[in-house]
């Protein structure tokens, strides 16, 4: 979703935000602009579309070594120029830079701006108005923002410039992600570490409502109450190299193609010096402390927790729900007298599961963030955090974070269960590594991935993904990848279910893709094929190894039954690649879509 970047210090700005805007375009965006300063005050460029095309309108005649920079995701005003940010005041004094919703701009408008005359649709123009009015009454800027900011309701990052002052920007942030960065005579905000990289790996968090003075040879934190905070900075482990996409054609298959290396990271981190699963102990008191588990999440990541659900009930024999952290929110179910929270997200800042981890806060309730980002909002504000080891990911449809965090949500169950007492009678990291080489041939077979591709899916317009148990739950997430990068529609359904209604979608030729690798259910989704079948679909069935039958159209290598999804998703990442290229379609930039969604 939206970003921000900033900079002030001795070099010339421009390129600094281009790169860094084009290191977030991963995010979603639909327009983007950078302000910047020249001598007498601050030039705003904004375009429609992508980085590219608003690197061919910025001005590249004059050097200006502070500015912020942009990329919107449309929320308040269709996706145009005028509502690209930065957004400058009516008198051309403050420039601003955004993420997030005011939810009470329409009552600023009415209260403070009097007849000041908009030109966006975005409630980010009525955040700087509202600076510019409370500057215009005689306050200094740094007071005029601090009001502002208590004025205004909702979530937000901002970086603001004043032309009066051309030694500071101000930020600020609520809710949304904003990182400082810290170099050698240069500072830098980001809301995301891995778009200024470029100059720097040091960073400094910032907390909700704390403000900052950001010089080029100084960074002020002050608290809501004025007083200044000391905080110290850390060094990102992601190396730059991570967020390239190297000789492949997209990030998405590289993302595939990293999840054989994912998995080796993941039983190197979570072993110990003797080979056994190792897990902080403080982690594990939790869940035993526990009386259920409530696991929060949103697509993709929802999908890796009905895959955890079943290793915490059936390993360590704890009683858990898996809810979409946007429907919890407000409608919170009965909760147990000892829940422990558990929160995946590949990001770490998604806005609707940081909602629920706020208010289960507020309720004194302890928490656990699984995510691929160690020093993201949700790890940051939860009692304690596992990460997922898989390295930066890209592409919008998510592929090695989620077998990462079922291989992680695996490994907590096991040594829950392991500490509860319950005896499993496999070795875990032996299968995981088992689940390393399958996914390598599956890989390795992407040729003839493609091929079921151009059978099932060249002109379709629907297609369904039925599968029982745990092949239900990959199905909804083969599902989800396929619609979200090739348009396609396309619906996970319980095999068992079909006959009370979904069956009645079934035409000649409709594809259905039929996940075959439990042997308790093996021959009834088989039965469920055969009843599409009958009905005209094209069934496509992935079975496993050992429960194969004739005519299945590809066979998994066998692994351990409870770890199939580990597997059998890296099929459906494939097809819906496939899916996505063929038609044409932006594999990682899908249209609508945003890597991060930052607003709820
Ligand atoms: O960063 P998160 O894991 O919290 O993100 C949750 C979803 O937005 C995400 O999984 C989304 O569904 C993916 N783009 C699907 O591929």
């Amino acid at each position: 979703m939206c970003g921000i970047v900033g900079y002030i210090g001795n070099n010339d700005v421009k390129e600094i935000l281009l790169k860094g805007l084009e290191k977030m375009e991963y995010r979603g965006y639909d327009s983007a602009g950078i302000g910047i300063r020249d001598d007498k005050d601050v030039k705003v460029f904004k375009e429609k579309g992508r980085i590219a095309d608003l690197r061919k309108k910025v001005d590249m005649s004059f050097d200006s070594t502070i500015g912020i920079g942009h990329t919107r995701w449309a929320t308040h005003g269709v996706p145009e120029v005028v509502n690209a940010h930065p957004h400058q005041s009516s008198d051309g004094r403050f420039t601003i830079v955004h993420n997030g919703v005011i939810e009470n701009f329409e009552q600023i408008k009415n209260e403070y701006l009097g007849d000041i005359e908009l030109v966006s649709s975005t409630d980010s123009e009525i955040f700087v108005e509202l600076i510019s009015t409370f500057a215009n009454e005689g306050l200094t800027t740094e007071v005029a923002f601090n009001k502002a900011l208590k004025t205004v309701h909702g979530s937000f990052a901002v970086g603001l410039l004043d032309e009066a002052d051309a030694e500071i920007i101000y930020v600020a942030k609520n809710k949304s992600p904003l990182l400082l960065g810290k170099g050698e005579g240069f500072n830098v905000i980001t809301s995301d570490a891995m778009a200024m990289l470029q100059v720097t790996n040091e960073f400094i968090e910032l907390m909700d409502g704390e403000v900052v003075l950001l010089k080029k040879d100084n960074i002020v934190i002050k608290d809501s109450e004025g007083s200044p905070v000391e905080r110290d900075s850390f060094y990102t482990e992601i190396d730059e190299s991570d967020t390239e996409k190297g000789t492949y054609d997209h990030f998405m298959l590289k993302e595939i193609n990293d999840q054989p290396g994912t998995m080796r990271n993941i039983i190197q981190e979570y072993q110990d010096a003797e080979g056994s699963l190792k897990i902080d102990p403080a982690i594990i008191k939790q869940l035993k402390d526990a009386d259920r588990l409530y696991v929060i999440a949103a697509g993709t990541s929802y999908h890796a927790g009905l895959i955890g659900k079943e290793y915490f009930e059936k390993w360590a024999g704890v009683p858990t729900e898996v809810h979409v952290a946007s429907e919890f929110v407000y409608n919170t179910p009965m909760l147990s007298e000892h829940p422990l929270f558990i929160f995946i997200s590949q990001s770490g800042e998604t806005a609707d599961s940081r909602a629920v981890l706020v208010e289960i806060k507020k309720l004194g309730h302890p928490a656990l963030t699984v995510t691929n980002v160690p020093g993201s909002t949700l790890s940051r504000e939860s009692d304690q955090t596992l990460t997922l080891h898989a390295g930066p990911e890209i592409a919008v449809a998510s592929t090695k974070a989620y077998t990462a965090q079922i291989a992680v949500l695996s490994i907590l169950a096991q040594v829950a269960a392991r500490e509860l007492g319950r005896n499993t009678d496999f070795d875990l990291m032996q299968e995981l590594a088992k689940v390393t080489t399958a996914i390598t041939a599956i890989i390795d077979d992407a040729p003839k991935i493609e091929q079921i591709v151009d059978e099932y899916l060249s002109t379709t317009r629907n297609a369904f993904f039925i599968g029982r148990t745990m092949d239900y739950y990959v199905g909804l997430e083969g599902a989800l990848k396929l619609k979200e990068i090739s348009y396609i529609q396309a619906e996970g359904f319980a095999g068992g279910e079909l006959k009370h209604g979904t069956i009645a979608l079934i035409e000649e030729n409709t594809p259905v893709f039929a996940l075959a690798t439990q042997e308790k259910v093996n021959l009834n989704i088989r039965g469920n094929a055969q009843e599409v079948e009958a009905r005209g679909a094209k069934v496509c069935t992935i079975s496993m190894d050992g429960l194969d039958q004739d005519g299945d159209t590809y066979v998994i290598p066998p692994v351990h039954e409870m770890l199939t999804p580990l597997v059998s998703v890296v099929v459906y990442q494939l097809i819906s690649y496939y899916a996505a290229l063929h038609r044409g379609n932006d594999v990682d930039k899908p249209r609508n879509l945003a890597k991060s969604v930052t607003v709820e």
